[in-house]
């Protein structure tokens, strides 16, 4: 599954921004590549407050991405090439803009239309205290204050995220019959499914009671200790089982993917048991350090939870969210992933990072379950770690106070052509962010049939991983030395070396594909994957 984030994959019209005609015009970049399947992240339309989270018209298109007619021609042009396509559905929170709140922000407190989200009385003298103590996940309160017409301070409305994004009351059966409407919507246009965006948010604790945060307070919860009361509540299933029972009354294959940061695997492997979603994004599988022991220890449990529920498991090393893999895998093992790098901070070792990053990926890609992809990747694509601050879009800049940096660095976008205007983005310069300059070596024109490089070992392990059929296989350990971990899946020997000494493969294995050249005498280097026959 290849993740497009519209905004930066391609330009058709030149403003700088890419588009959806921009993403037609390259799904045989997608084929090629060997990818089976397109998740797009929003193009509805939105005033763009959290990058298109923000959504004002689930219906229809922003005029920056195109029009209504552009998503039905990328789906006719996807599938005529065998290629499924799933969109973001964003139900925990509307835009500011989104005409429900327009109207509860002009209706009293206690109407109907304030009824479709979260407002309640602020504490303390006048109400001028947020209602309880929750914090937005990019920084700051979760609760920002209404006037009311006459002018006064009024009510207090709930946004988990961005203030242009209220949450809404899911409690409320208009929003749960609107929203089986809106998937409705997108089937009968030929959509293969949805994923869903902040998945384990939609209900909350009915009391809303405070939370005090243990460290930080952003990316879902502790692995230990009472559940936060805004996450992973447990009247989210219902949700997700009226979604499916519609999905289910659809011809051919739908999907329902989660995106729920909810740990430990089991309450993960809640979201896809068999009558509610089919799949959930594994991000303790992107967050496990690069050691032997720490990776195997997430791939056995992420597997072990998803075959308790009869899911196939997910494996995600990058997103428009998290620091690029390529640069995350370059800064010291164990590092908390940080949100953004700014140029003044300690930046990743390119090298290492980008060595670690194919190592990662072809491990990644040898074991069974689906495999989600960030577009760039497949050209070993760094985080841009030096961005100017005042280029900076993501909400979290600003809301934090200018202490996280933030997710701009994975958004820019993507080198084409390495002699091109904007790196062949678009027809002209223009890029809503800046592109740094070693963007021209990591261009798909200097990868494309160039043995050796990022893009063609991606290439390579799509192909293989189809023949071999590695995503419905099964996994079995095989031991080895303590920084090596080795496991089968099916004729295939996988192995990779997180150790200082090289590490020999096992008599009579025949390598098929590598990470980076084997030794001299054969054996497996520092930071290498390999794949053998045995
Ligand atoms: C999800 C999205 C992220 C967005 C947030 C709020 O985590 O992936 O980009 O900011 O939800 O919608």
């Amino acid at each position: 599954m290849y993740q497009i984030y519209p905004r930066s994959f391609a330009d058709s019209d030149g403003d700088g921004i890419g588009d959806l005609p921009g993403i037609t015009a390259r799904l045989d970049h997608l084929v090629e590549l060997g990818a089976d399947a397109v998740w797009l992240s929003p193009f509805y339309p939105s005033p763009q407050a959290d990058a298109g989270y923000d959504v004002a018209d689930y219906r229809g298109v922003d005029p920056i991405f195109g029009r209504l007619e552009d998503i039905d021609k990328l789906l006719t042009q996807a599938h005529s090439r065998g290629l499924r396509v799933i969109v973001d559905l964003v139900p925990n929170h509307t835009s500011s803009a989104h005409p429900w709140f327009v109207e509860a922000l002009a209706s009293t407190p206690g109407s109907a239309a304030r009824q479709r989200y979260i407002f309640r009385d602020g504490r303390g003298a006048g109400g001028d205290k947020p209602p309880n103590s929750w914090q937005s996940v990019f920084g700051g309160p979760a609760w920002t204050r209404v006037t009311d017409a006459d002018g006064a301070p009024g009510q207090w409305y709930l946004h988990l995220f961005d203030a242009g994004q209220p949450d809404l009351n899911w409690d409320h059966p208009e929003i749960r019959a609107e929203f089986g409407d809106i998937l409705r919507f997108w089937l009968d246009r030929g959509v293969d499914g949805f994923r869903v965006d902040v998945a384990h948010g939609l209900v909350k604790q009915a009391d809303l009671a405070d939370w005090h945060y243990p460290d930080e307070p952003v990316s879902g919860e502790p692995v230990e200790g009472p559940r936060p009361p805004m996450w992973d509540q447990d009247g989210v299933h219902d949700i997700y089982r009226d979604w499916r029972s519609i999905l289910d009354k659809y011809p051919g294959d739908r999907v329902l993917v989660a995106e729920a940061w909810v740990q430990p695997a089991e309450r993960l492997a809640a979201y896809v048991r068999p009558d509610e979603m089919h799949q959930a994004f594994n991000f303790e599988y992107l967050e496990a350090a690069w050691t032997a022991p720490a990776q195997y220890a997430v791939i056995d449990r992420s597997l072990a939870a998803t075959d308790a529920v009869g899911a196939p498991t997910t494996w995600v090393l990058s997103n428009h969210d998290v620091l690029r893999h390529a640069s995350r895998l370059g800064l010291p093992v164990g590092t908390i992933r940080p949100r953004g790098i700014g140029a003044d901070d300690p930046q990743p070792d390119a090298a290492l990072g980008l060595r670690r990053a194919r190592a990662a990926t072809l491990m990644m890609l040898a074991l069974p379950g689906s495999a989600y992809l960030y577009q760039g990747e497949e050209l070993g694509l760094p985080e841009h770690t030096t961005m100017a601050d005042d280029a900076r879009q993501d909400p979290t800049w600003v809301r934090s106070g200018q202490t996280e940096r933030g997710r701009d660095g994975c958004r820019v976008p993507i080198p084409w052509e390495a002699d091109a205007p904007s790196y062949g983005f678009g027809p002209t310069d223009s890029s809503w962010l800046p592109q740094p300059a070693v963007w021209a070596e990591y261009a798909l024109d200097r990868q494309r049939d160039v043995p050796g490089s990022t893009y063609e070992l991606y290439r390579t392990a799509l192909r293989l991983r189809r023949d071999l059929a590695l995503g419905t296989g099964r996994l079995s350990w095989v031991d080895g030395p303590e920084d090596v971990l080795a496991f089968r899946n099916g004729e295939l020997l996988v192995v990779t070396n997180f150790g200082a000494e090289p590490a020999a493969l096992p008599e009579g294995a025949e390598p098929i594909h590598a990470s980076a050249a084997l030794d001299p005498d054969g054996r497996v280097p520092t930071d290498v994957t390999v794949w053998a026959r045995v």
